[in-house]
């Protein structure tokens, strides 16, 4: 048998894309409430923010979601019904702390995630927990700058440890941020940036980081005190850049694209600012703040395991002719003549999960949790309520055979959860077109719908993988 005994099967989904009910009981505005679908989408996630209220005349696909928030026990019935072992979940910070810096956390917040990790128990599914998925509070950003200030640092470790202290025996997987490395990409939603013209953003995105670093730290450090149990990972946007041809200088270019990445990592396993990084800081006039105890803090709280999302590999050029670019987890790149991709341009590279998971656990040496992996897909529900998706299992079954493969080559992984077990909105799109789900929700782009739950064909497939340990795929 390839997959160790207690391999966490599972999905994974976050708050501000299934759970809808925005403010309600009490819950306060978050970045991702400001993202519309359309044309502005992207702007704002790049950081130019138009008004720290919702526009009139806009959609905004995270307002209803997929009514998660109501609609819980059914949603986790169906995923106890193919077996789930884990269901990786993000708490919402402005349903803990509306404003995010209140003295006080809201307990109907509270409350609800008390239920919702209840649920997952009596259905013996292991909640694994993401603090940060995408959000941050509103109020934040309009009075401190988000992550620009250091002020944050503090807010979230009172977050992150209420987290702690009020599920210490519920939850024993926890991640800090998600997709850390996001926050170069796409700075409003890794990290809350909006710029003014005149800013200087490199310098603005890495002092962030390393406000993110240091808190990421700081969550270590109490989840370990108390809860001492539990496990914390970090949670990086994977997938390896290649070069595009054995030029030196390409094969140099796909390093440093890797690193960009890496550095998070690096920080957070390895417990300090790596070499070239500092180069890096050196050569682009970039000064990071950092206080007394930072460097001591990140030595010696380095997360517990790598947690990372697959969804395609990356390839690089020098060559200026070369320059035919595709889309793939935000991430630009050349078009690999040698690979399909999916509707959305995202290159469909299985063989590149084994290499990316084979190059991870080299460089770290710590277990790996694959937290996120699928295919975003145009489905089409028949008449009497089926969706035949053959496609996406394909893409999960040659992707989970290459994960045992990895795990042949020594390569330690204690779980898998697949991105959106259930169709939710797409971070990237903010369409619900885009659908990764064993479950179709009825549901559209313009909000359109009934909310009306089907099983896919792939359910009955996962449920099977899930049943033979991954033996049947
Ligand atoms: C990851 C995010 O980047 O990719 C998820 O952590 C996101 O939030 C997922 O949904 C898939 O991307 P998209 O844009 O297809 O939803």
């Amino acid at each position: 048998m390839t997959f160790p005994k207690g391999f966490l099967w599972g999905g994974a989904i976050a708050a501000n894309q299934t759970e809808g009910a925005y403010l309600k009981d009490g819950k306060g505005l978050t970045t991702v409430d400001l993202l519309p679908t359309g044309e502005k989408r992207w702007d704002i996630m790049l950081g130019n923010l138009p008004s720290f209220q919702p526009l009139e005349g806009e959609f905004y696909p995270s307002h209803e979601a997929i009514d998660f928030y109501h609609r819980y026990k059914e949603d986790i019935a169906l995923f106890a019904e193919m077996g789930f072992k884990a269901l990786r979940v993000s708490v919402s910070w402005t349903r803990i702390f509306p404003n995010g810096d209140d003295h006080q956390p809201n307990e109907a917040g509270l409350r609800f995630y008390d239920d919702l990790f209840d649920e997952l128990l009596k259905n013996n599914i292991e909640p694994v927990v993401t603090i940060a998925h995408f959000d941050v509070p509103v109020h934040l950003v309009e009075t401190y700058g988000s992550w620009r200030n250091r002020k944050l640092v503090s807010l979230f470790e009172t977050y992150a440890t209420t987290l702690f202290k009020r599920y210490k025996d519920k939850v024993k997987y926890w991640m800090t941020f998600n997709e850390i490395n996001m926050l170069l990409h796409l700075p409003f939603v890794g990290a809350g940036l909006v710029f003014k013209e005149s800013d200087n953003k490199k310098q603005i995105q890495y002092q962030a980081a390393h406000h993110q670093l240091v808190a990421s730290a700081l969550a270590v450090k109490a989840c370990h005190e108390i809860s001492p149990d539990a496990k914390i990972g970090c949670m990086l946007a994977a997938g390896m850049t290649y070069p595009y041809t054995c030029n030196p200088e390409d094969v140099w270019d796909a390093m440093d694209k890797d690193r960009e990445s890496f550095f998070f990592i690096d920080v957070q396993s390895r417990g300090k600012y790596p070499g070239y990084a500092k180069r890096f800081f050196k050569d682009n006039n970039l000064m990071i703040n950092m206080e007394d105890g930072d460097e001591e803090l990140l030595k010696s709280h380095t997360v517990d395991y790598i947690g990372f999302s697959y969804y395609a590999s990356r390839a690089t050029s020098t060559d200026p002719e070369i320059n035919n670019m595709t889309a793939g987890n935000v991430f630009g790149s050349i078009e690999n003549p040698y690979l399909e991709k999916s509707e959305w341009g995202w290159t469909i590279d299985p063989k590149g999960f084994r290499i990316t998971a084979n190059q991870l656990y080299d460089r770290y040496q710590k277990p790996l949790f694959v937290v996120e992996n699928g295919l975003g897909a145009v489905d089409q529900l028949s008449s009497d309520g089926e969706v035949n998706d053959d496609y996406r299992i394909e893409y999960l079954k040659k992707h989970v055979k290459e994960m045992s493969e990895a795990i042949k080559d020594g390569v330690e992984i204690i779980g898998y959860t697949s991105w959106g077990p259930i169709d939710i909105v797409s971070a990237s799109s903010g369409e619900m077109k885009k659908r990764y789900g064993y479950i179709y929700v009825d549901k559209e782009n313009d909000g359109q719908g009934t909310l009306t739950r089907y099983k896919k064909k792939s359910f009955d497939w996962y449920k099977k993988v899930i049943e033979t340990n991954g033996e049947v795929l």
